[in-house]
């Protein structure tokens, strides 16, 4: 099957992106408003694009019926914000997060969360939450009348005590427990793990024949060599 992008609706589009492009990782993301309430809100447009400078990259569309997400408005406002990553015990409470609540009504309170200090922003962090990075908006760009692109230079980490390893900086991957988003309103865990080592050219493949050599093509990204 080939879908050409060009004949297809917005609508088409999203639900095809979304569902092959699983899964994704959920930013919770936390901002201020001018009067100082905390806003918390999902978003899984949402990666980390690179480490010099530590990028992360947001996709803010505008709300159901036209109006700028307050997310976005407060990102736009104070130039600031915080990514709080969701693992199994947030999951809940991130999806409260995501209903749409009037401007002056505080997610976090509502979804049972809690806020601390930013080492350097004034925006806080969730509590709760397993990690925490602090980002200075680099750049937002309205890229549609209904769509803004944020970039975030991440200035600092905040970890969950037993996380990562003061010494090595290496996390604990059996502590940490994030949630990734799948289609719609299923998720999913990322406790089923395989290692997968990359093969050294030509070492790894000097004694292969030509089918031997398409046999491992084929498997390795299965993790069967
Ligand atoms: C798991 C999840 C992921 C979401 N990802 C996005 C996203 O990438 N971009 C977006 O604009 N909205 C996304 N949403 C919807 C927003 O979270 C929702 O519109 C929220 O109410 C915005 O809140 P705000 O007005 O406080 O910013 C997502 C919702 C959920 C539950």
């Amino acid at each position: 099957m080939q879908i050409d992008f060009g004949n297809i609706t917005a609508h088409e589009r999203y639900k095809l992106l979304t569902a092959a492009v699983v899964p994704r990782p959920i930013a919770l993301v936390s901002t201020l408003a001018p009067d100082g309430t905390v806003n918390a809100a999902p978003f899984s447009f949402f990666n980390v694009f690179s480490e010099d400078p530590a990028l992360a990259v947001l996709g803010l569309q505008h709300a159901p019926d036209g109006t700028i997400k307050d997310t976005t408005r407060h990102i736009l406002d104070r130039g600031e914000f915080v990514i709080n990553l969701v693992d199994r015990q947030l999951a809940q409470a991130m999806a409260v997060c995501a209903a749409r609540f009037p401007a002056n009504i505080g997610e976090v309170e509502i979804a049972g969360l809690s806020v601390s200090g930013s080492q350097h922003i004034k925006t806080p962090r969730i509590t709760e939450a397993p990690v925490s990075l602090e980002c200075r908006t680099w750049e937002i760009r309205k890229i549609t009348p209904t769509r803004h692109l944020a970039i975030g230079e991440i200035i600092a980490l905040s970890a969950r005590d037993g996380l990562i390893d003061p010494e090595t900086l290496y996390f604990d991957m059996n502590a940490y427990d994030p949630v990734g988003r799948l289609v719609a309103n299923s998720y999913c865990h990322t406790d089923d793990r395989f290692e997968l080592s990359i093969p050294t050219w030509p070492d790894d493949f000097s004694d292969m024949t030509p089918d031997q050599h398409q046999t491992f093509n084929q498997a390795s990204p299965r993790g069967k060599p």
